[in-house]
């Protein structure tokens, strides 16, 4: 990957796209006003587009621009922050000065929820294996400005592994957080969010292995949770209570450790 500038740039942005290209080992390349499709015949490799407050990164595979935005935990924030419940933090029974693992961070929707909620005192890490949604939430959750304190500072709050979550939970003590959280690209054909479709190339899709979730069952104190489709068998193979619900194909499972 080669990190740049947009085409209008400043000497913020330029500073700032060179401590990232730094930080993710990358080179810097001077935008020099060159198009997208040029960078790309030049250098035959992923781009990632640095600006002041923006973050987008431009697959080689797909070409296609992915911008981070925390679109849906927005509406789900906001709504939270009205006292309204959420379906994901009622399932992995989140509260506040909890700690969780998000071993599938995609674009950290759940972690933003569940950082809103787990607050100053709580603790969220995620963890995802893509190198490219990697760089480009960690990035975007640093910088990305809405309107709403809370959302910011939740955002500001995470931490992000650039890793295998089987590998990353292997190496953790036992009982290290309270929840472990899994939600696995879905083998169904249909996905929820069309953010995640637009992410869908750039996931790693393969399935969560049994000894995987043992080794959650050791690091979560209290609770794992799996979001899956409600027709998924994963619940069942993987061991986890499935909660249903008849108004929404995403489901929510829980394997209790009580440890
Ligand atoms: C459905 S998305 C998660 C969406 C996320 N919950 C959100 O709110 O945006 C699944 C993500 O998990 C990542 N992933 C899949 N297997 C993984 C693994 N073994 N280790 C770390 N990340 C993984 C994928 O690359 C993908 O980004």
């Amino acid at each position: 990957m080669i990190i740049t500038t947009g085409g209008k740039t400043d000497e913020t942005a330029i500073a700032h796209a060179k401590i990232i290209a730094d930080k993710y080992n990358c080179s810097y390349i001077e935008r020099k006003k060159q198009s997208i499709d040029t960078l790309f015949s030049q250098y035959q490799t992923s781009i990632a587009i640095v600006g002041r407050n923006k973050i987008t990164i431009i697959p080689l595979s797909t070409k296609e621009h992915i911008y981070f935005h925390p679109n849906l935990s927005m509406i789900r924030a906001k709504r939270l922050l009205k006292g309204e419940k959420d379906t994901f933090i009622e399932a992995a029974k989140l509260a506040e000065n909890m700690s969780i693992l998000d071993c599938t961070m995609g674009l950290a929707a759940d972690s933003i929820i569940a950082s809103l909620i787990t607050k100053q005192q709580g603790k969220v890490t995620s963890i995802e294996a893509n190198p490219l949604l990697y760089m480009l939430v960690t990035e975007g959750l640093k910088i990305y400005q809405s309107n709403v304190v809370e959302i910011n500072d939740a955002m500001r709050r995470i931490q992000t592994i650039h890793a295998d979550h089987h590998d990353y939970l292997k190496e953790l003590p036992d009982n290290s957080y309270d929840i472990v959280y899994f939600d696995p690209m879905f083998q169904e054909s249909i996905e929820s969010s069309s953010a995640i479709q637009k992410i869908n190339n750039q996931t790693l899709k393969i399935d969560i292995k049994a000894e995987t979730i043992e080794e959650a069952k050791r690091v979560a104190k209290q609770r794992i949770v799996l979001k899956d489709h409600w027709k998924s068998q994963r619940f069942k193979n993987l061991g986890f209570e499935q909660i249903k619900r008849k108004t929404s194909q995403v489901h929510y499972g829980y394997i209790d450790t009580g440890n």
